[in-house]
C-alpha cells in the first residue's frame, strides 16, 4: 500500500490499474448523483485527479448533452455520466445512453438491476462501464455482461439503497466472486476508511454523500449544512420517498418531520394521497410531497419535508470544503493512517 504516497509525491501516475483504465490518478470515483452531480462537481473532482459522474438519472437528452460540454469547458480530465436503467422510461433511456455515447464519454455508471443492453451498447461504443450493485447475484450479473468495474454499494449508503448488507462484508464478498476491479460505495468519505477499503480488496472508494457536501455540488444549502449538523444516527433506511421509482425502492435520507411522523417502511404504499400534494418547485416545476428529488439550489419551498439523502457517513463530515480540498485531505490522511499501521500483527513471547 506504499503505492499511495508514492502516486501523491510521483506524479504524474496512476495508483492501480483500475486508475489507468479510468484515467484518474486517484482511487476516488463521485457518485453520480441525480440533480446533485452537475458540470460544476465533475470537473472539479475530474480536475483534482478522482473520477466524477454526472448524475443524469431521467434528464432531457438535451441537457446532459449541455452537461457534458460543460464539463470540457472546464476540465481535459476523463468523468463519466451515471444513469438508472430501472428508474427510467425505456424510450428516455435509450435516448439518454445514445447522447452519451455519441458525446463519446470516458465511462458509464449504471445502477440498480442490471440491464445486460445497457453494459453491451456501453462497450460496442468504446466507454469504460461500471455498475453499481447491493449484492453477490448482480455483482456477477453485471460482471459477466461485460462491465469492467463493479461498485459494491453498503447498506450504509445515502440515496437509493439496493441491498442490505454492510460494506465491510460485500465488498469482501463480491471481490471473491468477480474477477474485475471492486470500488468500495457507502460509508467512505476519510483517509482512514480509503484503507479499509483497500484493505478489504477494493480498487477504490465511491462517494456520494461527501460531495454533495462540497461547494461545487448543486445540493441546496439547507441539505448540505443538515448534513454538517448530522451525527451518525440521524439516517434512516425508508421507502417513504418513493414517488417517481418502481415500487420497494428504499432510500437512505436524514430523519425529518415526514419520517419521524410516518415511519419508515410502507413498502411503495404511501398514505392516501399523500403523493399529489405540492410541497415545492424547482424553477418552476413542482415537487411532490415523498417525491425522489432532493432540494437542490433552485428548489423552493418546504426543504425540511423534501427527501435529504445522506449516508451514515454524514455523522463524519463537519464542513463544506471545496471538492479538490476534500480530495487532498483523503489522500494525504491515507497516506498518515498507513504509516501508523503496524507492520505485522505478530505478538512476541513474554520474557520469563
Ligand atoms: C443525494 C444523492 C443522490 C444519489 N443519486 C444517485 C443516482 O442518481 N444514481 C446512482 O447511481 N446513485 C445515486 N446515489 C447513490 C450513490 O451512487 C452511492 O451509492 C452513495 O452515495 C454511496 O454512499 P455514501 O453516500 O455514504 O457515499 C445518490 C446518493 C446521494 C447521497
Amino acid at each position: 500500500m506504499e503505492g499511495l504516497n508514492s502516486v501523491i509525491d510521483n506524479e504524474p501516475g496512476f495508483f492501480n490499474e483500475m486508475c489507468r483504465v479510468l484515467g484518474c490518478r486517484y482511487p476516488i470515483l463521485q457518485a453520480g448523483m441525480g440533480g446533485v452531480a452537475r458540470a460544476d462537481l465533475v470537473a472539479a473532482v475530474s480536475d483534482a485527479g478522482g473520477f466524477g459522474f454526472l448524475g443524469m438519472v431521467r434528464e432531457a437528452p438535451q441537457f446532459i448533452e449541455q452537461q457534458i460540454h460543460a464539463v470540457r469547458t472546464k476540465t481535459v480530465g476523463p468523468f463519466g455520466v451515471n444513469l438508472i436503467p430501472a428508474a427510467t422510461a425505456p424510450k428516455l433511456f435509450d435516448e439518454e445512453l445514445a447522447v452519451c455515447l455519441e458525446n463519446r464519454v470516458d465511462a458509464m455508471c449504471f445502477f440498480w438491476d442490471v440491464s445486460q443492453a445497457a453494459i453491451e451498447k456501453a462497450k460496442t461504443a468504446g466507454a469504460v462501464v461500471l455498475y453499481q450493485v447491493g449484492n453477490v447475484k448482480d455483482a456477477i450479473a453485471a460482471a459477466e455482461a461485460g462491465s469492467d468495474i463493479i461498485i459494491a454499494q453498503g447498506a450504509e449508503a445515502g440515496g437509493h439503497v439496493h441491498g442490505q448488507t454492510s460494506s465491510l462484508v460485500l465488498i469482501q464478498e463480491i471481490v471473491k466472486s468477480v474477477r474485475c476491479p471492486v470500488v468500495a460505495s457507502g460509508g467512505y468519505s476519510t483517509g482512514a476508511s480509503l484503507v479499509a477499503a483497500l484493505a478489504l480488496g477494493a480498487a477504490g472508494i465511491h462517494c456520494g454523500t461527501a460531495f454533495l457536501a462540497t461547494r461545487e455540488s448543486f445540493a441546496n444549502a439547507y441539505h448540505k449544512d443538515r448534513i454538517v449538523r448530522a451525527t451518525h444516527d440521524d439516517t434512516i433506511h425508508t421507502d417513504l420517498y418513493s414517488v417517481n421509482w418502481p415500487v420497494g425502492a428504499p432510500v437512505r435520507v436524514l430523519q425529518n418531520s415526514e419520517t419521524r411522523e410516518l415511519g419508515v417502511n410502507r413498502f411503495g404504499q404511501l398514505p392516501g394521497s399523500a403523493g399529489n400534494e405540492i410541497v415545492g418547485d424547482e424553477d418552476g416545476r413542482p415537487i411532490r410531497r415523498f417525491s425522489t428529488d432532493s432540494p437542490l439550489r433552485n428548489t423552493r419551498g418546504d426543504l425540511e419535508r423534501m427527501a435529504l439523502f445522506a449516508g451514515q457517513v454524514a455523522g463524519l463530515i463537519e464542513n463544506v470544503p471545496a471538492a479538490r480540498e476534500l480530495i487532498s485531505e483523503i489522500i494525504a490522511d491515507a497516506g498518515a493512517v498507513l504509516s501508523r499501521l503496524p507492520r505485522n500483527l505478530s505478538v512476541s513471547a513474554p520474557s520469563s
